[in-house]
């Protein structure tokens, strides 16, 4: 029963110590973004690409598709399932506002980046510098212009918090130079939707000298409309320089000039591991504007962006052969402990039959030794009987003929004796004496005449 308890607390520990090597903490990210295009395209790859580095974590991405009801959802969904903390990238700062201060407040680190909430409700806020950045558009804008700026501003979306910024920076640098936002009117960050915008207020201010868009998508619109409407003198402006969009616009002299907002998709991923693990980490981040992508640089960050993408995709690579490494080392791993506890178990097993053998056979010696001494009583018993019988027989026998031989003469006795008895003669102490004799010699002739009756039966 000792031994029996110890197997099984072997094999519960071996089992127990192959569940713990499979199981091991991984942190649930949730990234919640407010759309979909070039520039959070490439924010999503940094995403990965960071993940990749990190065995302990795993990110979902989800877009909002511009939509503050699905971006609302998308958080909820990250809050019931899990998700240890989550990135947001608030479509517009008062709708998101609740839900996240929501979130927050219900213990699930948050970290807001790009486009800001109202208030502080968030463990990390990581921004770009938009201000700064509208800055440096009008100070481009004297730059390629000879003559005091007059700007048409296709607005990103209103209540968007980088949208707030960049006409901040922009405006404040452009009226102090000189310059002159004619018009202004929001395109919602969406080329479609910039399209008529331009168009009429094109029509509307045709002394502009400049378009200045919040983004890139939305410059690429204005440039389209300029161009019908032979207006190729009219200089643009737009901000992301995504590679794959803004560059590339700029590399084909389609918009004059775009400006870097810096993505660093790897800092939201090494900023949500510090703060899931408790490591120092910095809770505002604001991340410095870089200069102008124009023509003399477009082509050369073109290229450095081919580079970084041939990188990128080896390193998928090689990830994907690590993994399969990995996924075949912990199978074998698996297996490996699998084989110790079914041997143990079988050794186990083994025992346990192999006992069971020994005992079944020692119960078995016991059962015959006690039926060879039962036997062997059985045999004395009727030995014993035997010579009992012999004896009473023998007894029985020398009864008989021992009353036999005493019949004959009791009988010679008793007749005279009798015949004494009624005698008259006799004095009474002699009619005494002789009546006892009789009555015992009849008594003798009786018991002896019953031995005899009774030897026949
Ligand atoms: C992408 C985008 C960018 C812009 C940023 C501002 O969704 O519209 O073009 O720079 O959002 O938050």
């Amino acid at each position: 029963m000792k031994k029996l308890s110890i197997y099984l607390f072997i094999i519960t520990f071996l089992t127990t110590a192959l569940a713990a090597c499979s199981d091991s903490r991984i942190y649930k990210i949730g990234v919640s973004q407010c759309s979909q295009d070039d520039w959070r395209s490439k924010m999503n790859d940094e995403i990965n690409r960071e993940i990749m580095l990190h065995e302990d974590a795993e990110v979902e991405i989800r877009s909002a598709d511009d939509s503050n009801p699905k971006q609302i959802s998308d958080i909820r969904y990250f809050a019931d399932n899990g998700f240890d903390i989550i990135i947001v990238s608030p479509n517009e700062a008062q709708a998101l506002t609740p839900i996240i201060k929501e979130v927050y407040e219900s213990g699930i680190p948050v970290i807001i980046f790009d486009r800001n909430i109202i208030g502080d409700s968030y463990t990390a806020h990581i921004g770009v510098d938009d201000k700064s950045i509208g800055r440096g558009a009008a100070h481009y804008a004297f730059h390629i212009l000879t003559e005091p700026p007059k700007v048409i501003e296709i607005y990103g979306l209103r209540g968007s918090t980088p949208a707030e910024n960049r006409h901040n920076g922009f405006a404040n640098e452009l009226t102090a130079g000189g310059g002159k936002i004619i018009a202004s009117e929001a395109g919602n960050w969406n080329k479609e939707e910039a399209i008529p915008i331009v168009d009429s207020l094109l029509k509307a201010h045709p002394e502009a000298n400049l378009i200045y868009a919040h983004n890139d998508r939305m410059a690429i619109a204005a440039s389209e409309i300029t161009r019908r409407h032979g207006r190729n003198d009219i200089k643009i402006i737009g901000i992301d320089a995504a590679p794959e969009i803004g560059i590339k616009a700029v590399a084909d002299s389609i918009i004059d000039a775009t400006f870097l907002y810096p993505t660093e998709g790897h800092r939201l991923i090494q900023t949500a591991l510090a703060i899931l693990k408790g490591e120092p980490y910095q809770r505002e981040v604001e991340i410095p504007a870089s200069s102008a992508v124009d023509l003399s640089n477009a082509d050369i960050l073109l290229l450095q962006n081919e580079t970084l993408t041939e990188e990128t995709r080896k390193m998928k690579l090689l990830k994907e052969k690590i993994d399969d490494y990995w996924a075949k080392h912990s199978s074998q791993t698996s297996l490996f402990y699998a084989s110790i506890a079914i041997i143990v178990l079988l050794f186990g097993v083994f025992f346990l039959v192999l006992r069971s053998f020994w005992q079944h056979r020692r119960h078995q010696m016991a059962l015959m030794e006690r039926n060879r001494l039962l036997e062997e009583q059985r045999d004395m018993q009727k030995s014993l009987n035997e010579k009992l019988q012999e004896a009473t027989q023998s007894k029985l026998m020398f009864f008989t003929n021992v009353s036999h031989d005493l019949r004959t003469p009791l009988t010679l006795i008793s007749e005279p004796v009798s015949q004494l008895a009624d005698a008259n003669n006799l004095t009474p102490q002699q009619h005494t004496l002789i009546k006892i004799a009789d009555k015992n010699v009849k008594i003798l002739r009786r018991l002896i005449n019953r031995i005899l009756v009774d030897d026949k039966n």
